[in-house]
Formats: structure tokens, sequence, C-alpha cells
């Protein structure tokens, strides 16, 4: 079977095995259990460097050959990770520089994972090198569909090799020193600069008051970029070194959604297939983890991605590591899928006997057989996917309505001094993604790379950065007739964290029609209020007092020295509107607010709304293909509006019947035309 042919014909189905951690003797027997729960994808060698390249010159690749052929027999297909995710220890003794320091200076000694310094001559010389023998060796096996390198590249590194590439980068992006002087207002605090080698890390040992609180957010934000670039180039090198042997196997690394560290709007571009490690807790909203799923596949460009990790039960390192009750690790497989996921991977196969992940789910646990109920719900799953086939394969998922996220705004709204403690990006933005979840109104996550164009409405939360070239872009879309949303906290800085002067919300405000003269950050506990449409609503964390410059007021603030003020306006620009709600609220609102806009501007909903059951739409040349999912504890009747058949029950449908879901049920309706 060649490659084409066994990606194509269903969702990917599998995930992690280590069967370095086990006694050869018994890998033929766990390979059996794996394909009794229909598992059919393994992910291999993800930590295995130390036994690969036992020391410097030699290379020992005899167990993993005898493991690719095991699994080749058995007829799975192989995500082939690089090991490059923890360095051996001999390595570390030999080659110091490859360990990181920390945010504190401490210089840290072998240990962990996912601990290499990103700027390591020795790490940026192995690291490939081993890729390369990977590649070299494994390109021919039939069975392999992809790569994984290293594993969920993270965290930051404090070193002096770090410190010195960051001159370098710094040198690069700036050019002089005067730019550079320029571009941190070092001017501020007398922190000129007249040598590229007086620049130090920004870490608590220089511009920090602790692990938060920075003193100099141009620099801090320029370490966050080039931390992000440091690993991202890492990423390159092993992606370059596989491609020379095998330039049609797709290459991915395990994101993990909203993570702060790195600018994945950026990663994404420089992968083959974007794939990431799904672990909410239990108690998270449904829709929070929608939000992540997309994210991750707008930073793919919009693209199907993989699931590459989850727990088929439960985690090992939250302070309760509950389990996922029965029909939830389907459901939320299937959530996967239904936001663009073409395979539904595990952390993993077999569960371990030693350290820290000992107590870590997987799919054959501690007793070593399927007589387990989490063996049982895995198979139970696998079989439905061999039924279902691969007819949902490629599609392509459908949004009217954009959420714009940008990490550097993430970054430069953290690393702000004020005006509250309490404003929180990622919070804000949640808000406004659930009301749009809320009302089935697809959604994509954008970046500064996507185009806005094919939009109805974009809304972008707390949009503090306004970086070159995207006002205009803002400016086009709603001139061509495009809705377009911002909110308090907007457009007050450029690209450098310089706030942009002349009257705030800077480059917004002529497309928004407003000027803001003053933010009131309330105190938790706090709140004004202000009426839409005959209801009353909170504003609390943040309240912008602003004079509207044409815009049209649609609401004011009802309390306070500034009642009467708009707290939320409209702005007619070209053909299109800008909305700007000037203080944050809570998800009564926004789902009130945000229903109106969208019917207004034309973006609908998949299906109508039931409180708790999700959909949304996927499309590809076998059809269109709506995911409804009941996260209820009860069962849910879902009004349907065109013919449909259920591609997991089987059952038909009329326009106008109802689908009755049991409570956690999931069904995916292909329309019929
Ligand atoms: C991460 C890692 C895996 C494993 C799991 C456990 O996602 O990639 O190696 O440690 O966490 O949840
Ligand atoms: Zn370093």
């Amino acid at each position: 079977m060649g490659n084409r042919e066994m990606n194509g014909n269903k969702i990917w189905y599998g995930g992690d095995y280590n069967p370095e951690q086990w006694p050869e003797e018994t890998w033929q027997g766990d390979l059996d259990l794996l394909k009794g729960a229909g598992i059919d994808t393994l992910t291999l060698n993800v930590f295995s460097w130390a036994s690969l390249q036992p020391s410097e010159e030699t290379y020992d690749f005899a167990r993993l050959d005898r493991i690719m052929d095991l699994v080749r027999k058995n007829g799975f297909r192989v995500i082939l990770a690089t090991s490059t995710g923890a360095h051996p220890a001999w390595m570390a003794k030999r080659h110091p520089d490859i360990l990181r320091t920390e945010f504190n200076g401490m210089r840290r000694k072998f240990g962990g994972r996912h601990n290499s310094c990103p700027n390591s001559p020795s790490y940026r010389l192995y690291a490939p090198r081993l890729a390369g023998k990977l590649a070299e060796r494994y390109a021919g096996c039939e069975n392999l569909a992809a790569w994984h390198i290293s594993n969920e590249f993270g965290g930051t590194c404090y070193c002096e090799n770090c410190e010195r590439a960051f001159r370098a980068w710094l040198r690069e992006k700036y050019g002089t020193l005067e730019a550079l002087n320029r571009a941190w207002d070092t001017a501020f605090w007398g922190h000129t600069f007249y040598d590229w080698d007086e620049i130090v890390v920004p870490n608590l040992l220089s511009e920090y008051l602790d692990n938060e609180r920075n003193m100099f957010q141009g620099i801090a934000l320029d370490y966050k970029r080039f931390n992000s670039d440091s690993m991202l180039a890492c990423f390159q090198m092993e992606y370059e070194a596989v491609k020379a042997f095998t330039p049609d196997i797709p290459v991915t690394t395990n994101l993990m959604g909203f993570y702060k560290e790195l600018d994945y709007g950026k990663w994404g571009r420089f992968m083959d297939i974007v794939s990431w490690d799904n672990y909410p807790e239990n108690e998270d909203p449904p829709a929070k983890i929608a939000m992540a799923h997309d994210l991750m596949r707008g930073v793919g460009g919009g693209k199907p991605f993989l699931l590459m990790e989850q727990t088929p039960s439960v985690a090992n390192w939250l302070p309760y590591n509950a389990l996922k009750r029965p029909g939830v690790m389907r459901l939320w497989s299937y959530q996967a899928a239904a936001h663009g996921a073409d395979s539904i991977l595990f952390f993993q196969m077999k569960r371990s006997v030693g350290a820290c992940e000992k107590l870590h789910g997987a799919v054959i646990d501690h007793v070593g057989n399927g007589n387990t109920r989490v063996y049982r719900e895995t198979a139970a799953l696998g079989e439905e996917l061999k039924r279902l086939g691969g007819r949902t394969l490629g599609a392509r998922t459908k949004a009217d309505a954009a959420l714009y996220f940008d990490w550097d705004n993430w970054w430069a709204i953290d690393g702000s001094a004020g005006p509250s403690k309490d404003l929180d990006y990622l919070e804000e933005f949640f808000l406004y993604y659930q009301a749009l979840y809320e009302e089935n109104i697809g959604v994509d996550v954008i970046g500064p790379q996507d185009s806005f164009s094919e939009y109805r409405l974009v809304i972008a939360p707390m949009l503090y950065m306004v970086k070159p070239g995207l006002d205009e872009k803002i400016r086009q879309f709603v001139s061509d007739g495009g809705c377009f949303a911002a909110t308090c906290f907007s457009g007050m800085a450029d690209e450098n964290d310089l706030i942009v002067t002349g009257g705030y919300p800077g480059r917004l405000r002529d497309i928004l029609g407003i000027w803001v003269e003053e933010s009131d950050a309330l105190p938790e506990g706090r709140e004004n209020h202000f009426t839409y449409k005959g209801k009353r609503y909170p504003a609390r964390l943040l309240c912008d007092l602003s004079h509207p410059e044409g815009a049209q007021a649609l609401s004011a603030y009802e309390e306070d020295f500034y009642a009467g003020m708009p707290a939320l306006t409209v702005n007619r620009f070209g053909a299109g509107q800008a909305f700007y709600m000037g203080a944050c609220s809570g998800p009564e609102f926004y789902r009130h607010w945000l229903s109106d806009v969208c019917k207004q501007c034309g973006a609908a909903p998949a299906l109508p709304p039931v409180e708790g059951v999700e959909v949304t739409e996927r499309e590809n040349e076998n059809g269109t293909f709506l995911f409804v999912l009941n996260h209820n504890e009860t069962p849910a009747l879902q009004p349907l509006s065109a013919p449909c058949r259920d591609l997991l029950g089987g059952a038909r449908y009329e326009a106008g019947d109802s689908a009755a879901l049991p409570a956690k049920g999931v069904m995916i309706l292909e329309r019929i035309v």
C-alpha cells in the first residue's frame, strides 16, 4: 500500500507507543491488543535519543529497526519522531552548552526533557544530524506517514549563547543601535545603548521585578520574539534534514494550543501540517476546547490538522486527575474532527511503569489486557471510525466570522504595567468566541498572515497593538462592506509597543469613528452599567471614556462621572460598519449583541442553537457535513433545516425534523442534495 491510499481511507487512529520501555517479547502482544481496538497509526521514537546515539560518533538503530519492522508487518501507519525532545546525559556532560539557563539565571544540569538550549551549537549540530540519519534510514518505509520533529517545543532559555544570539538577532532586525534605541525608547530611565554587547537578556537579573512584571517592554517583547524564532530555527533545521531524504512525507511538530511562549501564528507557515496536543481539564467549558482547535486550524492556514495527543482517560500532571467520564473521550474525539482534525491520536498506547507518567492514562493499562473500560471505549470508537471511513477527510471548516488573534499582542498586553492586573487577553477573547460558539456561528481564528476578505464579520478583541499594514487591511475590509468589531484597550501601541500619539485608538480611530480620551480600570467587584435594547448589562474591568467622531452611540454608561458617555458605538465606514465596545462586559451581553451583529451582516448559524449542543460544518468534494455534539448530561433535541443522513447512526432526516441525541451523543450529518 502506498502512502496515498494509506492516508486517504479513514481518520487516523492511534498515538504514542513506547515499546523501548518494555521487554521485546511483549511487543507483539501489545500490537495485537491495539489492532483489536481498531488502531492503525503509531507515533514512535519520541524520546529515544540516548539509545539511538550512545556516544559522540556512534549511532545504533538496531532496536528501532526491529520496532519499525514489526509495526509494518502488523499493518500500522507510522508517525516517526526524531527523538530530539530530550538530549542524552553524556551529551550534557560533554557539551554543557546544550543545557538551559532559567529565568532566574540558574544554570540547569542534566535532567527532565524539552531541556536543550535552542542556540546551543551542540544541539544545532546533533539534533538535525540525528533527524537526517533517521530520514535516510527509514525513507523507504512505505508505512511512514509523517515526521514528528522533537516534541512540544517550548520554554525559554536565558543562557550566554542565547544572549549572544539575541544581539545578532537584534542587529539583523534593527541594523543600527540608533534604530534599536528608538524602538525600545531607551531615553526612558537612561537605558541608551552604545555597544551591542551592553545588551543583556531580560530576566529576573535585569529587567524583571518578579516573574510577571517587567520594566522595559520593548526589550522583553523582542526577547519573546527571539526565543520563539530560535526554537523555530531548530524545528526548521530538522525539517530540512528530513526533507532531504523524504521530500514527500509531511512534517509536523506537536503544538499546544494557546501556548504563550511560541508564536504559532508564525510557526504554522513552516509546517506541512499542524498537529497539536489537547489536554483540557474536565471542568473546561467545551467552547474553550473548541476555541483551541480553531486556533490550531487557523495557524495552519485553515487546513485540516492532526490531533496528535489526548489522554484516553486521565492525565497525571493536574492537581486532581479526574477520569474522563464514559462517553467523553468519544465526544471530545469527534469534537476535534468537528473543528478540522483528520486524526484522533492518544498519549499513549501503553501505560508506563516508571517515572512521572506511570499514572497517566493509556489504551493498554497496567493490567495488560483489553478488559478495561478505557480499552473497550477505545475499541468501540475504533470500530465506529472504520465504519465512518474517509468521507469527511480533508474537509474545510466553514466560517462566516473570524476572530483575530496575535501572539505579539498577547505578549504586549501581558507585559504592560497597567491599566489593570485583571486585564486578560485570553479571557476576553474567549468571551467573544463563546458568544459566537453558542450561536452556532462558524469561527476561524485568524492572525496577521490571513486575509479578511472571505468573512462577513471580523472581531479583534483587545487589539492593543496594531502592526503596520493591519489598519489598512481593516480599512479595506470595512470599506468593501465587511463588519468589524473592536473593544476597549485597542489601537494604543505600534509593533514596538510604543504608544501611538495623537489620540486613542491610534490607527483605528477613523475606522471606528471615535476618540478615546481616558480609560477607567474598575477594581474587582465594581461595575458600571449600560442598557442594550432594553436590557441592562454590567461594564467591568475597563471602561473607555470616548467621544464619537462620526460613530453613533448605541448605548451609554449609566453611572459615575462619565454617565452618558458612549459604551457601545457603530461607525458606518464605506460600505461596511465598525463597532466599538468600550468596556468589558459578560457572556449574556456578548451573546445578545453579537447575535444581532451576525444577523445584520449575514453570518448564519450552522443549525438553530440548542443549549449545550455544539454544531460545526465541514465541506469537501464528497459533500457537506454537520457535526452535532451534545455536551449535556441529558438528552437533547436538535432541529434540522435540510434533509440529511447521520453517518454514524444511519438515520435519515427531513427538513423540519428534530434529531434526538443521547447525553454526550454525537451525529455527523451529511446533507442530502
Ligand atoms: C505531553 C507530551 C507527552 C506526554 C503528555 C502527557 O503532551 O507530548 O509526551 O508527556 O504530555 O500528558
Ligand atoms: Zn540558551
